[in-house]
């Protein structure tokens, strides 16, 4: 058994966490991050790929975009499709802001590197974490592997866990309310290796299901269809697959995506999901392990970057001037801003994707929604202001 001793323990290596750890850093507050997958399996997962403003101005602050500016590819707008034809929502008109498209991948791959750089204490492949005394002055973090025991005690945990981590079970299911919405669809996902042919990202209503173009870099486009929410992907040619981009992407004016080599292919079930409150005496959830969007307003990362600067902030404020107030305001100030991207993620989903169990009054009222969107400046900016990232407060 070893013994350790931190000022905040994170559990977990994902956005949230990497970034929590590097801001602490920052303002020269140690801590230790527990990851239980290995360094690799992290910086490839292939997920969430575009960056609010907010998030953007959030890595530079804090000096780690040096790539993202150089290989970031900056979005001044997107569009809309409806009957094959699309509309453009001009962000910077609109909101004077864009948004920059960059793998949620590469992100991690430049905390970790600038983690380890300042000598930041990451450890990854960890084993079994279990949180203790949580409602202690001194929590800890037990971590179990092949027998041996470490133990970190810390000031405070962080739990940066994603959805299924250890850290919310880890509260008391009577001092967590849960909100908690699925659909009855989900996302087939491809990466693939083919140049982007149209320079912005489409989303695409249409009678067979949600499509939704986008891209990673010059040379790989990301592409999605909506699918049955347990969808079998070995139903799911890659023939097939390009046939139905082709059908539902295609425009009225000849364009379709172009195809090549299919590099990944996944299903992504879609939900709404919030815990209130983000605090348990001393462990302060972040990120997914607080809150799922469906991904349909690119917000799942943006918001975990967001928990995270109000959490260091808060840290900060407790560490420099013995001051709790803004911990103690820590759940109620993120959870303003969650609740406004669940709401935001939820009215794009609802706004573009088929429900098998729609009205004909429901199809017409959804087509409404998208031509009103797509001709009112007011209702065009309500859309670009939630997109490009409302401002953290
Ligand atoms: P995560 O990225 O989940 O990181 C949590 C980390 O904790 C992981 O590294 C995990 O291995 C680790 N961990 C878990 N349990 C333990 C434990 N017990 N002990 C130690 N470590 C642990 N968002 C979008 O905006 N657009 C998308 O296209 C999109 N696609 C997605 C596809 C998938 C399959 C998933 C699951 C999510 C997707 N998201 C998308 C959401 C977005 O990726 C997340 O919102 C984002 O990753 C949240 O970051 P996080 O750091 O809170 O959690
Ligand atoms: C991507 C994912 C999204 O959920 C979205 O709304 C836009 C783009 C992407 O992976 O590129």
């Amino acid at each position: 058994m070893a013994k350790f001793e931190t000022q905040v323990g994170i559990v977990g290596a994902g956005p949230a966490g990497l970034m929590l750890s590097h801001l602490l850093h920052l303002h020269g507050i140690a801590s230790v991050v527990l990851e239980a997958k290995q360094r690799a399996y992290c910086e490839e997962r292939i997920r969430a790929g575009v960056l609010e403003h907010t998030s953007v101005e959030t890595l530079r602050n804090a000096g780690v975009a040096d790539r993202l500016m150089r290989e970031g590819l900056r979005h001044e707008g997107i569009e809309l499709g409806l009957h094959g034809r699309l509309h453009r929502i001009p962000f910077v008109e609109l909101t004077g802001k864009a948004v920059t498209v960059y793998g949620q991948q590469e992100v991690v791959k430049d905390l970790i590197s600038r983690r380890l750089s300042d000598s930041g204490d990451l450890r990854f492949d960890c084993g079994e974490v279990s949180l203790h005394d949580l409602e202690e002055i001194c929590p800890s973090i037990h971590v179990e592997k092949e027998g041996n025991v470490d133990i970190i005690s810390c000031d405070f945990i962080a739990g940066c866990d994603g959805f299924h981590g250890v850290s919310r079970s880890s509260i008391p299911a009577q001092a967590l309310t849960v909100y908690d919405r699925t659909y009855p669809f989900a996302w087939l996902g491809i990466l693939a290796e083919a140049p982007p042919s149209r320079e912005e990202l489409i989303y695409m209503r249409h009678e067979r299901g949600f499509a939704l173009y986008s891209m990673r870099s010059p040379r790989v486009t990301r592409l999605y269809l909506q699918c049955k929410h347990d969808e079998d992907l070995a139903e799911w040619s890659d023939d097939h697959i390009w046939n139905e981009l082709h059908t539902r992407l295609g425009c009225s004016d000849g364009w379709h995506p172009t195809g090549g080599k299919i590099l990944q292919k996944n299903v992504t079930g879609m939900r709404s999901f919030v815990v209130e409150p983000l605090q348990f005496g001393r462990l302060f959830l972040a990120g997914d392990s607080a809150h799922i969007v469906p991904p349909t307003g690119a917000k799942g990362m943006n918001l975990a970057f967001a928990d995270v600067h109000y959490l260091a902030e808060a840290l900060h404020e407790r560490y420099r001037n013995n001051n709790g107030a803004k911990l103690d305001a820590y759940s109620a100030t993120c959870l303003s801003r969650i609740w406004k991207a669940q709401r935001f993620s939820w009215w794009m989903t609802s706004l573009l994707h088929l429900f098998e169990d729609a009205s004909p009054f429901d199809c017409k009222r959804q087509v409404a929604e998208l031509e009103y969107v797509m001709r009112s400046r007011a209702a065009a900016t309500s859309l670009a202001e939630n997109y490009v990232g409302l401002p953290l407060d």
